[in-house]
């Protein structure tokens, strides 16, 4: 294995706040290990286009605060190609790139434990998206962003709920996952939770709100979160309307408001750690693993178990959203 000089970071996927101050702590990391460091704009889709740009320290200046990434991110479908990589791969040894430090989701970790073999460059991964659902982390970069922003609108929402006797139907984020909406849930008192991970929640989501009426709860809150197997916040609302006329039903979908804005402190500083602990992994020969943060310590996971392993919803927090609906 050669001495790594010069590496290369990209973000991939949905994009996510405190994207931008991982790239800043990979880049100045980098260079206080004297090493050089391109960006690669646009994830894999640059990396076989082409668009390498050196940066420097002044280059990641004042961009810890600012949500999105400034390296664009893109979510490719070539990169899963053989010829696609081929075509990266070029790429990577004309601009004489020793390393890679990728930032997203289990899908972008996928596309580099693959390229990695097939070309024998180091990489190391970083996990930044929304939804929280990575194997052997407790949390990704821009989790708690997202999750602060839901909360915000639903508290927002809970006083029009409450002044005009309404149900609320919000959608969140989180396709294959809910610790969006199951921890957004529990910090805003929402009626019910709707998430991918539990089956069959039509007939409890009927008799609860059963209740509710019976009880003269005028106004409530039923969080869905996306992927779940009632369908989005309308189908749900639609499920609903016909057995409880008299509920005044408006449906909210949320939408991509989630994935933007300043991160939070905690973001930020998990950015800053992670891309800081990237650097040092690629340095001490790690490949193909991610750097997680386990009970407030950067942890070392291999790419296989991030990509196979599913991260299960915390059954406890299950019974607290439960215990704290009655
Ligand atoms: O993976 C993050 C995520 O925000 C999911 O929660 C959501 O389903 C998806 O991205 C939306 O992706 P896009 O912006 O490509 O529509």
């Amino acid at each position: 294995m050669h001495k790594i000089k010069r590496l290369a970071v990209l973000t991939s996927g949905g994009d996510a706040p405190g994207m931008n101050a991982a790239v800043r702590a990979v880049v100045r990391a980098a260079l206080y290990r004297k090493l050089e460091v391109y960006g690669i704009n646009h994830g894999y889709e640059g990396m076989m286009n082409g668009e390498f740009e050196q940066l420097n320290s002044v280059d990641v200046r004042n961009i810890i605060q600012r949500g999105g990434t400034f390296l664009r991110s893109a979510r490719s479908k070539d990169f899963r190609t053989e010829e696609g990589r081929k075509k990266a791969f070029d790429n990577i040894e004309k601009f004489k790139i020793d390393a890679l430090v990728v930032i997203g989701g289990d899908g972008t970790f996928k596309g580099a434990g693959v390229f990695s073999q097939e070309y024998d460059i180091p990489c190391v991964g970083i996990p930044g998206t929304i939804d929280n659902d990575m194997y052997g982390t407790d949390f990704t970069i821009g989790f708690d962003t997202a999750l602060n922003t839901v909360v915000e609108s639903i508290d927002k929402i809970k006083d029009t709920a409450s002044s005009h006797d309404r149900t609320f139907f919000v959608e969140v984020m989180g396709r294959d996952a809910g610790f969006i909406a199951l921890q957004a849930g529990i910090a805003t008192g929402a009626e019910a939770i709707l998430i991918p991970e539990i089956q069959g929640q039509e007939e409890k989501l009927k008799d609860y709100i059963a209740k509710q009426v019976e009880l003269n709860k005028t106004s409530q809150i039923i969080l869905v979160a996306e992927g779940n197997n009632m369908g989005g916040a309308q189908e749900v609302a639609n499920k609903i309307v016909d057995k409880f006329e008299n509920l005044k039903i408006r449906v909210n979908v949320l939408g991509h408001m989630q994935r933007g804005g300043s991160p939070t402190a905690f973001d930020r500083y998990l950015a800053s750690r992670l891309g800081v602990a990237a650097v040092e992994a690629l340095l001490d020969n790690q490949r193909s693993i991610m750097v997680g943060y386990k009970n407030h310590e950067v942890v070392h996971v291999p790419f296989n178990k991030t990509i196979k392993g599913h991260r299960n919803v915390n059954k406890e927090l299950l019974e607290v959203a439960d215990i704290l609906t009655i």
